[in-house]
């Protein structure tokens, strides 16, 4: 059986992506559907090697649409990912409008692929960019080892933030380069050769929700709300890819040999442990455009009896979002 296939937000960087996958991957598409906002409507975006029209998603009729993949923003979600739902449309939403719904499931394709068969409402939710690589990373670990903690400090790249984000550490970095004002127009300060400890709204807990998704998105994904996550969330002047600092503590102490050997055959991961210069995961030598969570870094944290650290890096448009959209998509088209 081949499937209806809606792209919602199909411009955007995400949106391409996920386009892009949907073709790599071979998903049994019998008719693409690019949606973006109005500014889009009429322009072209690419599939498969051919042009596609992008249609208005204000006046778009979701009837015959069977999978459609949401990455327009959280008020585009809340507004028409229940229409697609109702029209009989299996949402997958890359938003956060719904990830915390108890009846809309949260689903890391290696993690927890069977909760995205029980889905009330027609919507799966696609975790965060920076909880997505975590958990693929740490749940093996948490099976085996009991996670009781997870100190993690984040180093996200600006494509998080969309098209405009990248344009804009661009346009700073040129513009700097060139002794010129970097005008900082996208993010709140200048992000080029900078770093800003501040990715979404600031809370009353004087954490950010960017930093509360890691803690609420980890318990709902393992299924255990004892888990307690302590984040920093940094953005970096990146084009492509999160890292992250992590430091868990377990139940029964892991050694670095026994984290290595699972993590080397745990699904979606790949170690790149070597102590020597470049024998370690980058965003630009590793994640940027490839697919595998990558683990390096791998040691005994020496300040805790069952303390390990490990630095976590991926492509957070693809695993982060796109390819988990559309490995979640797999998971539906297979009768899941
Ligand atoms: P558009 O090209 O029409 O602005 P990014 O996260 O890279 O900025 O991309 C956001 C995506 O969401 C784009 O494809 C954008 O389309 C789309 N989008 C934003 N607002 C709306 C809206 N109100 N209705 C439909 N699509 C939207």
């Amino acid at each position: 059986r081949r499937f209806t296939v809606a792209v919602v937000g199909a411009t955007g960087a995400v949106g391409e992506t996920m386009l892009n996958i949907l073709a790599e991957r071979n998903f049994p598409v019998a008719e693409i559907i690019p949606l973006a906002s109005e500014r889009s409507a009429g322009g072209e975006v690419e599939y498969a090697g051919r042009k596609v029209k992008v249609q208005d998603l204000a006046t778009f009729d979701p009837k015959g649409v069977d999978i459609a993949l949401f990455s327009a923003g959280g008020s585009v979600s809340k507004e028409y990912a229940p229409k697609f739902a109702a029209a009989g449309a299996v949402v997958i939403d890359n938003s956060s409008a719904f990830r915390y719904d108890d009846d809309v499931p949260l689903v890391v394709s290696e993690v927890n692929p069977e909760a995205a068969k029980n889905r009330p409402r027609g919507i799966i939710a696609n975790p965060n960019c920076s909880t997505m690589q975590m958990l693929v990373a740490l749940a093996p670990l948490h099976r085996e080892y009991g996670i009781e903690r997870i100190n993690v400090a984040t180093y996200q790249s600006v494509s998080g933030a969309g098209r405009s984000a990248l344009e804009e550490l661009g346009r700073q970095t040129g513009a700097l380069l060139n002794f010129q004002d970097p005008d900082p127009q996208r993010f709140p300060v200048q992000i080029a050769f900078n770093l800003i400890p501040h990715i979404d709204d600031f809370l009353d807990n004087g954490f950010t929700k960017e930093e509360m998704k890691l803690v609420w998105e980890t318990r709902k994904i393992l299924g255990d709300d004892s888990i307690q996550v302590n984040p920093t969330a940094v953005r970096v002047p990146v084009f492509y890819g999160h890292s992250e600092a992590v430091a868990i503590e377990t139940r029964k102490k892991v050694t670095v040999e026994a984290a290595r050997e699972l993590l080397a055959r745990s699904p979606g991961v790949e170690v790149v442990d070597e102590r020597k210069a470049g024998g370690y995961p980058t965003p630009v030598t590793h994640a940027s455009g490839n697919d595998p969570v990558y683990v390096g870094r791998i040691r005994e944290d020496f300040s805790h009896p069952r303390g390990l650290n490990l630095w976590i890096v991926a492509d957070n448009i693809r695993k982060g979002a796109a390819l988990n959209a559309v490995q979640l998509a797999e998971l539906v088209a297979a009768g899941g």
